[in-house]
């Protein structure tokens, strides 16, 4: 479904992705790992348009979308979860999910309806503004309107960042629904041991490289990844 190769952006002279590789299948969990700062967000960035690639391949359902608009990134079926939420803060909960919404051909899967099924707190929230939200509504209501593209692939940017432990848990828990429903997932997140339940493959990011990748049980066995590449 995803096919990244050779990627490399930079911001002004410096250069922050040197030749990242990454690969999701159809129905596919994979998470992008790697301490802070290592390029975990510019590669996302990149793949969704956001910052434009200075070299390399991202070959999405075989089309190739470096460099393409990130409208048109999002159309050809990629949804972003963002680094720190980027609701809008003076729209309602409601105008939120209704601002990205995009029926694709068909019925869509994700609706007003079964977005406030899969988050009833949001339902109880709709006439809310968003900045009147908890930090774990906003997160849900940012991941809410990700689904309400219908994309083809979802990806999280750190979801889980400073939730506490409850909601945290919540949220795995609808990223496990969604995957058992074969919804393709990206997922940057700082908790490993959540993420090996959850994800098939994990692509360890080292200053702009892949420096591991492999599956849930190769990680398992091998606690030196973690050391070498995860521990702060
Ligand atoms: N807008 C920006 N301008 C300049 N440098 C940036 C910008 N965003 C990130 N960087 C730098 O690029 C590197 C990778 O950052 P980022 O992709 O955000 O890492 P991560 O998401 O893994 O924490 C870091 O050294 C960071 O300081
Ligand atoms: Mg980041």
């Amino acid at each position: 479904m995803l096919a990244v190769s050779g990627l490399t952006a930079s911001y002004g002279p410096a250069q922050v992705l040197h030749g990242i590789a990454l690969d999701i299948g159809a129905g596919e969990v994979v998470t992008l790992l790697g301490r802070n700062g290592m390029g975990k967000t510019t590669t996302v960035n990149a793949i969704l348009g956001i910052v434009r690639p200075t070299g390399g391949s991202i070959r999405f359902e075989g089309r190739e979308i470096a460099g393409a608009r990130s409208y048109r990134i999002a159309q050809a079926g990629i949804g972003l979860v963002p680094e720190g939420r980027q609701i809008f803060p003076t729209l309602s909960v409601e105008e939120n999910l209704v601002a990205t919404a995009a029926a694709r051909f068909g019925k869509p899967r994700w609706t007003l309806a079964s977005v406030y099924e899969l988050f009833p707190r949001l339902r109880e929230r709709r006439g809310n503004l968003g900045s009147q939200l908890s930090g774990g509504e906003q997160q849900m209501l940012a991941i809410g309107r990700a689904l309400m593209t219908n994309p083809k692939l979802l990806v999280l940017d750190e979801a889980t960042e400073g939730l506490a432990p409850l909601i945290r848990a919540e949220i795995w828990e609808v990223l496990a629904r969604l995957k058992s429903e074969k919804q393709a997932i990206l997922v940057i997140d700082k908790n490993v041991d959540a993420l090996c339940d959850l994800a098939d493959r994990h692509v360890v990011v080292e200053k702009g490289a892949v420096a591991w990748s492999g599956t849930s049980a190769e990680l398992r066995a091998d606690p030196s990844v973690k050391d070498r590449f995860l521990r702060a």
